[in-house]
């Protein structure tokens, strides 16, 4: 770093709704990320983002700078186009686990490179983590292989890529300033551009269980993020999702496996299949020329609705486990516990609350309040109905799932009032929304 600033300065100007030079903003990463500004002078900086937000330019350099922090993989060897999928977050969002071996049995590679939930949200590689022998840490070379050879790799962004947003994350996380929409696209960005996908779809999911609860901020994030993808060279589009109710029928690291794999071999719950079959035309769209179904010139991939109901993407999902360590055929954990909820009233159920429901799979076991908690496999919340289907009182509705039974009453505090049943069907709402594109 050529210039040196004072981060007292940077702190004041930002809080006084000032930009930021692009050198500026480069050397308070730097600074930082080694360890030369504080915690509580980033904590400072970044509470001045959350309310004065940053201008285009501010945040592509904030975003470069997080980028050379780190290292850039290079996919280029692998041999097929490559396209991945961020999703902003949410509740039972098990989508990737379908995602990612049905677009590679549709001849497009997916390198996704996930990480661990925090808070009510679900992560990824907390949920493969409960199939017994799963390993999420590959080197970069065994990665590039499993791509080449089977298509698909789901695993942990390793501690070179974007080291500054992992800093970041942490601090954001203790301070009240995740929710500020450039430093959730710097954030998201920063990693999927440093992994080298030359193409990226994000399911920006918007409502209750969401980081984003408003459409319009929705909106802007996807364009913020479909913006920096582009300028960085990866062609990036977005589609916005509902997230006013947990995605599927369960919520939980085994439990959505076992959703999953449901599916994959052609079953599963309809708003799971609908969201997963839309990603997967974007990406395969994203793919190139050919790839995209039905486009004309080169023969089109195979439809993945056609791809999924078929079961075709399961031979995938089984060699994608086995080759990091996993066993496709073991049995799952189960809790030890399974308390079930009945229905409030008889009707139709009308509203299942994403957030309600995330909390008390995360206060169950399921989740993690810091990064180095470790997570239950068994533990989660199934729910027997979806949205718009017929319940009766008393019957049970809910089933609450842990090995811990000192967990459940904190769990059942957590779902008071996210059940709604009412006489009449709710109007239906679409799962998937806006497609934003460059
Ligand atoms: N996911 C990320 O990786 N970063 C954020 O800031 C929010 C969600």
């Amino acid at each position: 770093m050529s210039a040196d600033f004072d981060v007292v300065d940077l702190i004041r100007a930002k809080r006084d709704g000032c930009c930021l030079p692009a050198e500026a903003v480069a050397w308070l990463i730097d600074a930082y990320t080694h360890g030369r500004v504080a915690d509580e002078q980033m904590s400072a900086y970044l509470m001045a983002v959350v309310w004065r937000g940053m201008s285009s330019s501010e945040l592509d350099r904030w975003t470069a700078a997080m980028i050379d922090s780190g290292e850039r993989l290079d996919l280029a060897g692998v041999g097929r186009p490559t396209v991945d999928k961020h999703s902003t977050g949410g509740v039972g969002d098990k989508v990737s686990l379908v995602l990612v071996p049905l677009v590679a049995a549709c001849g497009v590679a997916v390198p996704q490179l996930s990480g661990r939930g925090l808070g009510h949200t679900g992560g990824t590689l907390d949920k493969m983590e409960s199939i017994p022998g799963w390993r999420a840490d590959l080197p970069v070379e065994r990665m590039r292989r499993q791509l080449a050879e089977i298509g698909a790799v789901i695993c942990a962004a390793g501690a070179g890529l974007a080291p500054a947003d992992r800093k970041l994350y942490a601090l954001r996380d203790v301070t009240g300033t995740v929710e500020s929409i450039p430093l959730i696209a710097s954030s998201i960005m920063s990693k999927k551009i440093a992994e080298g996908t030359s193409a990226l779809v994000l399911d920006v999911k918007v409502g209750s269980g969401a980081f984003m609860n408003s459409l319009d901020d929705a909106r802007e994030l996807a364009r913020t993020m479909v913006g920096l993808g582009t300028a960085a060279g990866v062609r990036t589009e977005a589609v916005l999702t509902g997230m006013d109710h947990p995605l599927g029928r369960t919520a939980g690291n085994a439990l959505e496996v076992a959703e999953a794999v449901d599916t994959l071999r052609g079953g599963g719950p309809k708003d799971l299949v609908e969201i997963t079959v839309a990603l997967a035309r974007v990406m395969i769209e994203l793919a190139g020329p050919g790839r995209g179904v039905g486009t004309g010139g080169a023969p089109a991939a195979r439809d993945p609705a056609v791809v999924l109901a078929a079961g075709d993407a399961y031979p995938v999902w089984r060699a994608m486990v086995a080759a990091q360590g996993g066993d496709p055929d073991a049995v799952l954990p189960l809790a030890t516990h399974i308390e079930t909820v009945p229905a409030p009233a008889s009707g139709y159920l009308a509203n299942l609350d994403a957030r309600a429901v995330g909390i008390a799979a995360w206060r169950l076991g399921a989740g993690r309040a810091r990064k180095e908690d470790s997570v239950s496999a068994t533990a989660g919340v199934r729910w027997r109905a979806g949205i718009g289907d017929r319940v009766t009182a008393g019957e049970p509705l809910l089933e609450l799932h842990t090995d811990d039974p000192n967990t459940l009453g904190r769990a059942l505090a957590a779902l008071a009032g996210a059940v709604t049943v009412t006489p009449q069907p709710p109007p239906p709402t679409p799962l998937v929304g806006d497609h934003i594109r460059a």
